[in-house]
């Protein structure tokens, strides 16, 4: 199966309080954005990869992709847009004729390679495939005054993470329709769900966190240095 890879990394990282964005922060030396990117090098059938990042960036990221992906992956970079789903949308634009699209966040450095197979496979199956783990702790519904609503089974709650893998045409079709309907998600796998097809969770593990406060900088580093 051919596979394009989309990576968004135009967030502004509000919540880690560094001016830096964090994919450009740097971990065991070398950026985050980059270590991100290391378990795709290999990945069979890889055959394009975009980035969406910030207009000040767009060169720094590009240097980066082609400093660790052969020659015949196309890697292209572009600007990302409001919300992560804007910024994803972009990006849309730029694939070329590809099986299945991944989108993995810029920002999880420790996704395990068998763990991206494995979602592939799931995706090619089924359509759509998630990364996840079974939710750790106890999860509540909250109304804006935050009073519990509800408490739903947790055995039936699963963290999401990515990638998030999807045959092209129907991540297209759902992220057309997202569009034409002012939905915004925080995740793919959420306008997929729109449209009523399957998407099936592939257990990953914890290991593969987003860095998004300063306390999961400080255990990325952690994680590096042993
Ligand atoms: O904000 P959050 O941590 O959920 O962001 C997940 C990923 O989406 C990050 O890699 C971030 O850089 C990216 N993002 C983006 N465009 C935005 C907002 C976030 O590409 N407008």
């Amino acid at each position: 199966t051919k596979k394009a890879l989309i990576i968004p990394a135009a967030g502004s990282g509000r919540r880690m309080q560094k001016e830096t964005p964090k994919p450009y922060l740097k971990i065991g030396g070398v950026s985050i954005l980059e270590q991100t990117l290391r378990p795709f090098v290999l990945l069979s059938g890889l055959r394009q990869v975009v980035v969406a990042t910030s207009d000040e960036y767009l060169g720094v990221a590009q240097q980066i992709l082609e400093s660790i992906f052969p020659e015949k992956v196309e890697t292209c970079v572009i600007s990302g847009g409001e919300e992560r789903q804007h910024s994803i949308y972009n990006a849309l634009q730029e694939l070329t004729s590809v099986d299945l699209v991944l989108v993995h966040d810029a920002v999880r450095p420790f996704v395990a390679k068998q763990h991206i197979e494995e979602c592939c496979r799931v995706a090619d199956q089924f359509g759509a495939a998630v990364l996840g783990v079974p939710a750790k702790d106890t999860i509540k519904r909250v109304d804006d005054q935050q009073f519990v609503q509800e408490t739903p089974n947790r055995a039936f709650l699963w963290q999401t993470q990515t990638p998030q893998i999807f045959r092209k045409e129907l991540l297209e079709e759902a992220y057309e329709d997202a569009i034409r309907h002012d939905f915004i998600g925080t995740d793919d796998a959420s306008l997929v769900e729109r449209l009523g097809k399957p998407v099936k969770m592939v257990k990953g593990s914890q290991s593969n966190f987003k860095i998004t406060y300063p306390m999961d900088l400080e255990l990325a580093k952690l994680r590096i240095n042993n």
